[in-house]
């Protein structure tokens, strides 16, 4: 039976552990959350996960020592509960890559797994094809270009304020163009995915973004198109929103989910 922990108890985190409940091999024995979340939290978690801890820090001494730990909680986790637990040995599986686009927080977490003699999953969450992707690269990749496409008002609040009247737009509009360290710079809330596309592929700099406001469409559209020795690869994914966070899409939690799974699978993908 393998213990998980999860740092995270918002959208991501309770769906994971609805799907998880009643997994015979798997039991979520932590939820690591902020103070001011402790008490809401044991009663959701008394509906979800009966006989899990919720704690505002990871306990990784006997007998709640966890198997694994899953990060869907932010980027601050990344750096701080995650590293924590990488330094104590034990493996996880993060969906907040888009706090590794700051300068040294790759390394520090590369750092901390070496450390602690373990590893990190990066999921591929809300797009697909990263392993593809990862696979060309042996072979050499020469371009690879990421185009998200999201409805006008999924870039309220965003610098693409500064580009059009997103509420008057009639057709798409490109509010972004540049490398995907910039991307996840300019665009925090949109990060995860340049992230993603950037750490399977070419890299920060050299993995090109196009963020497009599109009024013509309702579901977040996922495009990467990489040329190399392989060959030509195009993927386009038309996301459907999670009902309990508009913001994040269905396909982000069943990637953590897969992934935690596979830590007890036998034969996996
Ligand atoms: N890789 C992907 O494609 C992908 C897709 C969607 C979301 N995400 C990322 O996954 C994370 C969770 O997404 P969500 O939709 O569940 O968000 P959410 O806002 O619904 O939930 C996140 C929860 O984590 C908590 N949290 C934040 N920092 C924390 C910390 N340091 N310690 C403990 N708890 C903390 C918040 O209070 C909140 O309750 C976000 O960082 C998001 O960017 C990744």
């Amino acid at each position: 039976m393998v213990k998980l922990a999860v740092v995270g108890f918002g959208a991501i985190g309770q769906e994971a552990a609805r799907m998880l409940r009643g997994d015979a091999r798997l039991q979520l024995t932590q939820i690591v959350v902020k103070p001011h979340a402790v008490d809401e939290t044991r009663r959701m978690a008394a509906e979800v996960a009966p006989g899990a801890c919720v704690l505002t820090e990871l306990d990784v001494s006997l007998p709640l020592r966890p198997d694994l730990l899953a990060e869907c909680a932010g980027h601050s986790a990344v750096m701080s509960h995650v590293i924590m637990a990488l330094q104590a040995g034990i493996p996880c599986v993060v969906a907040s890559l888009g706090a590794l686009h700051k300068a040294d927080s790759y390394a520090r977490l590369e750092a901390a797994a070496e450390c602690g003699g373990t590893r990190v999953q990066l999921i591929s969450g809300a797009v697909g094809g990263m392993d593809a992707l990862a696979a060309a690269c042996m072979g050499g990749v020469d371009r690879v270009v990421y185009i998200g496409r999201k409805p006008p008002r999924s870039w309220y609040g965003t610098p693409a304020e500064q580009v059009c009247a997103l509420s008057e737009l009639t057709a798409p509009c490109v509010i972004f163009a540049g490398s995907a360290r910039e991307a996840a710079r300019k665009f925090p809330k949109n990060a995860n995915v340049a992230a993603t596309v950037a750490l399977a592929g070419l890299g920060l700099e050299r993995t090109q973004v196009e963020l497009i406001a599109d009024p013509g469409i309702e579901r977040n559209v996922h495009r990467m198109e990489v040329t190399g020795s392989f060959g030509r690869l195009e993927i386009q994914l038309e996301n459907l929103p999670l009902l309990t966070n508009p913001k994040t899409s269905a396909l982000a939690v069943y990637s953590l989910v897969s992934a935690v799974r596979n830590a007890s699978a036998r034969i996996f993908f």
